[in-house]
C-alpha cells in the first residue's frame, strides 16, 4: 500500500505549480509514539487550548550513517583522514532530508496553514519548528494534552502518545515536546559551599612532590596545572583557537566575580573577559544574581585556557515552566536551540564544555537520538565536546528517597542504574569526577552504560576488558552490559575555590572536572594549532588509543549509588573514571 501510493504522490508533485506543498489524500492517524505513565508525574487537567506550544519535528536524515563513518575517520590519528573536518555545507549534504521527505512534511504543515516565515529550519532542514495554539496541535497529532505536575511541584503540558498521518511515519522521527518529561539539571553541581574548609573529609596525604599540599583541600587553577602537568605552558594559537561554555536555565555568569577570581589565582588574566554571545534571546544578566554553575565554569575553564579566547553562550529557555495561558511557550530542553545557533555558525570554538544533563531514561529514545546526532556534527566540524557524566553515581540523582533504589520508568518500575545524557551519547566525551591527590573516584562520579545507545567501536576493548573483570553475575539486569560506557575520562571535582556573589566559595560535582578537563583540552588544540594542523574534533577515538600513556590511571574508589556500592575505579578503563586524569605533557606528546 505504502509503496503503491507513493509514486501517485510525487506525481502530483511534480504536475503542481508549486512543489513543496502537496497533501496525500489518506490522511488515517496511526500511533507514533507512546509512554507509559511517566514515574513521579500526575496528571491534571487539560492544558488551555490557547496555551502556545512550539513543536519540534526531526525529519529523516538521508544518511546520518555517511556522517558517523566520516566522523569516525577523521577522528582515528591512525587513519589517513584524521584531522579533515568538514565544513557546515558537507555536513549538512549527509543529514538534509531528501525531498520526498521535505515536500510531504510541509505539504502536511501547510494543510494546516503553516507554511514560510510560520516555520523555522535547522540549517540543513532535518529539523523544522512550528510555534502553535496547543488546540490545533491536538488536531494535527491527534491527542490530548495535559497538565502534569512532577512531585517536586514542576508542571510540564505534555501528552503520553501522539499520533502522525499514515504517510508521514517514515519521513519524521519524532515530534516535539510531546511524551518528553524531562527536568534538565540546573547544572549537575555538588555544591559544597557549606562545609567550611577545614572540616572536609579526611585527605589522604600528599605523594606528589610537585603538588602544592593546599590542594588538598582547596583545589585552585594552579592546582589543577600542577596536578595534571601543564605549569608553564605558554598558549600561542590565541588568534585561531577559542574555548566555549554553554550556559542555560538562567545560570548567569558574573564578569565582576571573574575579576576577583582573577586577582586571587590567576593576576595576569585580572583585565581579561569574555565575550558573552546570547542564544534566542538569552541574557548574562550582571545585576542577577550570578549562578554558580556558569561562575564555576567560566572561571575554571577560561581561567587553565588563559589567553586563549573564551565564550559563554547564554540559552534562553527555562523548561519545567508553569504554563499561565498566552505567555509562556511551551519548549523542549534548551540543548537544540543552542545547537541550532551553532552549527549555523561557520566559525566553531575548538572545545565545548557542558555541565547541564538529564536522566537518559526521561528523554524518549528517539529524541535522545537525534540529538546525540548533531554532537556527532560537531565532531565533524572539528569540536572537542565535552559532558559532564552526572553527580549521582550510577543513579545520577533518581533514586527512591526511602530505599536508595533506582527505577526504570517505562511503566514496569524495575530496578534499573540511571545513566545520564548527553554524557551516555557516544559521540561526546563524558568526564567524570576524582578527588583527593593521590587522585581516587569521587564518589559521586556518574558512571555506568548507556540503555539507549550501543557501545561504540573505538571503546569495545577497554569496556569489554573491565567487564571481563567483573564478578560473575555482578549487577545482572541493572545494566545494558552492551551499552555505551561512561564516563570516558576524569578529573579533580570537589572543593575547587571559585569567586560567587564577590566571595570565595568552595563547590564541586563533575560540573567542576568538565570544565578543567576542557581548559586543558583548549591548550592542546592550541598546541596543534601553533604547530600548524587542524584541532583535535572527536577525542574518544584517540583518548582510547592513546590513554593508557597520556593519562592518569585511577584505582581507588567507587561511585555507589541505587542502594549499590556501584562501580570500582580499576586498572584500565571503569565505569567511575574512564581511562583517568589528563598528564598534559604526555597528551601534548601525543598530539603534536
Ligand atoms: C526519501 O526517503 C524516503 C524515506 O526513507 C524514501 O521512502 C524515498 O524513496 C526517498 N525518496 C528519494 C527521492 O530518495
Ligand atoms: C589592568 O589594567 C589596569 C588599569 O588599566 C593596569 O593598571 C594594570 O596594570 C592591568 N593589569 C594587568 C595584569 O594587565
Ligand atoms: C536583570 O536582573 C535584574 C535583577 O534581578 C532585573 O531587575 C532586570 O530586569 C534583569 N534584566 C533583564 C534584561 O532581564
Ligand atoms: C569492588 O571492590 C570490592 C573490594 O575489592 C569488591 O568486594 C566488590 O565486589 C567490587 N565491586 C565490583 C562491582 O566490582
Amino acid at each position: 500500500m505504502k509503496l503503491s501510493l507513493l509514486p501517485l504522490f510525487l506525481f502530483a508533485a511534480i504536475s503542481s505549480a508549486s512543489p513543496t506543498a502537496f497533501t496525500p489524500q489518506d490522511k488515517t492517524l496511526l500511533v507514533k509514539e507512546s509512554v507509559a505513565t511517566p514515574h513521579r508525574w500526575t496528571r491534571l487537567g487539560r492544558a488551555p487550548s490557547d496555551h502556545s506550544i512550539r513543536l519540534r519535528i526531526a525529519i529523516l536524515q538521508h544518511d546520518f550513517s555517511g556522517l558517523e563513518k566520516a566522523l569516525y575517520e577523521i577522528s582515528d590519528p591512525d587513519h589517513h583522514r584524521y584531522g579533515a573536518h568538514m565544513s557546515k555545507e558537507e555536513v549538512e549534504k549527509f543529514i538534509a532530508p531528501n525531498s520526498t521527505s521535505l515536500a510531504f512534511v510541509d505539504g502536511w504543515l501547510a494543510s494546516y496553514g503553516f507554511q514560510g516565515s510560520d516555520l523555522t529550519r535547522s540549517p540543513a532542514k532535518d529539523w523544522v519548528s512550528v510555534t502553535l495554539p496547543l488546540h490545533i496541535a491536538e488536531q494535527m497529532l491527534g491527542t490530548e494534552y495535559y497538565m502534569w505536575q512532577h512531585t517536586s511541584g514542576d508542571v510540564l503540558v505534555r501528552t503520553t502518545s501522539y499520533q502522525l498521518p499514515r504517510y508521514l511515519h517514515e519521513h519524521i522521527e519524532l515530534v516535539q515536546p510531546t511524551t518528553m518529561f524531562t527536568r534538565p539539571k540546573g547544572g549537575v553541581l555538588h555544591p559544597e559551599r557549606s562545609a567550611p574548609m577545614t572540616s572536609v573529609n579526611p585527605i589522604t596525604p600528599l605523594t606528589k612532590p610537585h603538588v602544592d599540599p593546599s590542594c588538598a583541600t582547596s583545589v585552585t587553577l594552579s592546582c589543577i596545572m600542577q596536578l595534571y602537568n601543564a605549569v608553564g605552558y605558554k598558549p600561542r594559537a590565541t588568534k585561531k583557537n577559542a574555548i566555549g561554555i554553554t550556559g542555560f536555565l538562567n545560570e548567569y555568569a558574573n564578569i565582576r566575580d571573574l575579576a576577583a577570581f582573577y586577582r586571587d589565582q590567576l593576576p595576569a588574566a585580572v583585565n581579561s573577559t569574555f565575550e558573552a554571545v546570547s542564544v534566542y534571546g538569552g541574557i548574562n544578566n550582571q545585576t542577577s544574581a550570578a549562578g554558580e554553575e556558569a561562575n564555576l565554569d567560566t572561571q575554571f575553564a577560561f581561567g587553565i585556557a588563559y589567553p586563549t579566547p573564551g565564550i559563554f553562550w547564554s540559552t534562553e529557555g527555562t523548561p519545567p515552566f508553569v504554563p499561565d495561558g498566552r505567555t509562556v511557550v511551551d519548549t523542549n530542553e534548551p540543548y537544540l536551540d543552542w545547537l541550532d545557533y551553532i552549527l549555523n555558525s561557520h566559525q566553531i570554538p575548538q572545545t565545548i564544555s557542558t555541565s547541564y544533563g538529564d536522566d537518559e531514561q526521561t528523554v524518549p529514545f528517539t529524541y535522545a537520538r537525534r540529538v546525540c546526532q548533531r554532537f556527532a556534527e560537531l565532531g565533524c566540524r572539528g569540536v572537542s565536546v565535552l559532558f559532564a557524566s552526572g553527580d549521582g553515581g550510577v543513579g545520577d540523582g533518581d533514586s527512591e528517597p526511602a530505599t536508595q533504589q533506582c527505577y526504570t520508568n517505562d511503566g514496569k518500575h524495575t530496578r534499573r542504574f540511571i545513566p545520564g545524557f548527553p554524557a551516555s551519547c557516544p559521540y561526546v566525551t563524558a568526564v567524570g569526577g576524582t578527588t583527593n591527590i593521590p587522585e581516587i573516584s569521587a564518589s559521586f562520579s556518574g558512571g555506568g552504560f548507556s540503555d539507549y545507545f550501543a557501545r561504540p567501536a573505538y571503546q569495545h576493548k577497554a569496556v569489554s576488558a573491565y567487564l571481563d573483570k567483573l564478578p560473575h553475575k555482578t549487577y545482572d539486569g541493572l545494566f545494558n552490559r552492551a551499552g555505551r560506557g561512561i564516563p570516558d575520562v576524569s578529573a579533580q571535582s570537589r572543593r575547587f575555590q571559585i569567586v560567587w556573589q564577590g566571595e570565595r566559595i568552595l563547590i564541586g560535582g563533575t560540573s567542576a572536572s568538565t570544565p578543567a578537563f576542557a581548559g586543558l583540552v583548549a591548550l592542546l588544540n592550541d598546541a596543534r594549532l601553533a604547530a600548524g594542523r587542524p584541532a583535535l574534533g572527536f577525542l574518544n577515538p584517540m583518548l582510547y588509543k592513546h590513554g593508557a600513556h597520556a593519562l592518569n590511571d585511577i584505582v581507588v574508589g567507587s561511585n555507589p549509588g541505587c542502594g549499590t556500592s556501584g562501580f570500582n575505579a580499576t586498572q584500565g578503563w571503569d565505569p567511575a573514571t574512564g581511562l583517568g586524569t589528563p598528564d598534559f605533557r604526555k597528551l601534548l606528546d601525543v598530539v603534536v
